[in-house]
């Protein structure tokens, strides 16, 4: 069986990992709110509408932040058509997924389901159609106390204490062609930074975040980002990147090389970031908002993603096998390992859309992807120790040669723990892992946790909601280390304790 052997060193660290990275993100798109997290009158929801069956799967994924209302949607959204008595709010016509939008969850509601799941609220402001003044009322209205216009139309809407929102977006992907308000990169700088501007005047303890390239494949990839950086750099916080990882070839060991692409990507903002502080002979800092990552191919084009102008229609409801749960593994690992870069990233989406959770109007079903995000998110605190891994390599179709073992870490120094997380990405060979720490004895380890199986399309559905689900796996200790057998295709984290 082949071997490999992965060495950790308590002195070389990448940082402290940053909690954000495990941050959901939810849209006024199908059936993510309307049908997904909020459905008044069906029995399983409380007396806000919230439907309790998905709190309570959502409470396990310890998101930090939900960003919120969009994605496309937030690019000719007026946060106003949202907020007071619901009976009064305007049906608008969606322009970005030709839905139909009742308005009856708003921003309030989306604050009080916050709550509810035990996370906060990431908002994105309207930079398409909107304007900075709106924005920065918006955030008059969720920050500002009391004693001006919106801060007191939020308490008389029933909110006394404001919100207190930390992060905001500023627009979403403003350099595609299919977002509503699209401009040219210079245009767009210049909007993010009057409307920051105004709304860290409002509130100057928030941070921003600009809208960077939605994409590596697009044609202004880099020069959209720096365009918007350079013009925005003295007075924003990060810039985002989004990425929706594809198996269109369906060709599984291409697909499960996917963490390489990752790690280009945040090396390429990792070299634009150091370039414009070098060019602005700056000491500030701007990190990266990874706020939309996921795997996001299957359900695409227009029968997909235009909803006839109903209410909730079944939009991008995507199905997830083993192997995106190995990829979504991949993209924790990458923001682990490249934690003094990526402060920030948002799983899109939560619930219904491109999501690791469905529900029906009886339940909910947990799909592949939940399992590793919950995993990781229990276990990844403390530093992000970087990993030095030998062992086999696999022909990963025009990817090349790619080293089979994909590997993340965490350590606490205060009662020595170390956890492990690591993908098997061979579909073929069992790899059997040595993991030593320099410096410290292994004296004992937990039992492994492990999700894997023989065929990467393999998917929970509603007559088989347990299909894949993670099971343990022994982890022996002898001679300060340790050793586990990763199976093909899988993903394995261990906890070991070190003195
Ligand atoms: O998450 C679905 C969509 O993908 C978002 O609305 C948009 O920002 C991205 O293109």
């Amino acid at each position: 069986m082949p071997k490999a052997t992965i060495t950790l060193d308590p002195d070389r660290t990448a940082g402290k990992i940053d909690r954000r990275i495990f941050n959901g993100f939810l849209e006024h798109l199908g059936r993510a709110v309307y049908e997904g997290i909020y459905d008044p009158g069906n029995p399983l929801s409380d007396g806000h509408g919230f439907r309790r069956d998905v709190l309570e799967v959502m409470r396990p994924m310890r998101m930090p932040y939900v960003r919120y209302p969009g994605g496309n949607f937030v690019s000719n959204y007026d946060w106003k058509d949202g907020i007071g008595p619901a009976d009064q709010r305007p049906v608008r016509a969606d322009f970005a997924w030709q839905t139909s939008e009742p308005n009856t969850f708003g921003t309030d509601e989306f604050m009080d389901w916050c709550e509810a799941a035990g996370t906060a609220p990431m908002m994105a402001v309207n930079l398409g159609t909107g304007t900075a003044k709106s924005a920065a009322e918006l955030v008059e209205y969720c920050n500002h106390s009391s004693g001006t216009y919106w801060s007191d139309l939020r308490r008389s809407n029933g909110h006394a204490d404001p919100h207190d929102v930390k992060i905001w977006c500023l627009g979403n992907e403003m350099d595609g062609p299919w977002q509503a308000g699209h401009v040219p990169a210079a245009e767009y700088a210049l909007r993010a930074e009057q409307a920051g501007k105004l709304m860290k005047g409002v509130d100057p303890t928030i941070e921003t975040i600009i809208a960077g390239s939605s994409g590596n494949h697009m044609p202004e990839y880099m020069e959209w980002d720096r365009t918007a950086l350079e013009y925005t750099w003295d007075h924003v916080d990060y810039i985002s990147a989004h990425r929706y990882s594809r198996n269109d070839q369906d060709d599984t060991p291409w697909f499960l090389a996917e963490g390489v692409e990752i790690d280009r990507i945040i090396q390429d903002y990792r070299s634009l970031l150091g370039y414009v502080r070098a060019v602005k002979k700056s000491s500030k800092q701007v990190y990266l908002s990874f706020d939309e990552w996921n795997v996001w191919y299957k359900v695409r084009g227009t029968q997909h993603q235009k909803g006839n102008w109903v209410e909730a229609p079944h939009l991008i409801e995507e199905v997830y096998n083993l192997e995106d749960a190995l990829v979504v593994a991949q993209y924790l690992n990458s923001f682990i390992r490249n934690t003094d870069v990526v402060k920030i990233a948002c799983l899109a989406q939560i619930v219904n859309v491109i999501a690791p959770v469905l529900t029906n109007k009886d339940g909910v079903l947990i799909q592949s992807i939940y399992h590793p995000f919950v995993r990781y998110s229990e276990l990844a605190s403390g530093d992000s120790l970087t990993p030095v891994v030998t062992g086999p390599m696999y022909l990963a179709g025009d990817r090349g040669e790619v080293a089979a073992l994909d590997v993340s870490t965490s350590y606490d120094g205060s009662n020595g723990q170390v956890t492990v997380f690591a993908v098997n990405r061979d579909s073929e060979n069992s790899i059997t892992t040595t993991l030593n720490v320099i410096g410290r004895t292994v004296f004992a380890a937990g039992d492994g946790w492990l999700l894997t199986g023989d065929d990467p399309n393999a998917h929970n559905d509603w007559d088989a909601p347990e299909r894949l689900t993670p099971a343990t796996c022994d982890v022996s200790v002898e001679d300060g280390v340790a050793r586990v057998v990763m199976p093909p295709m899988s993903i394995v984290t261990v906890t070991l304790e070190t003195r």
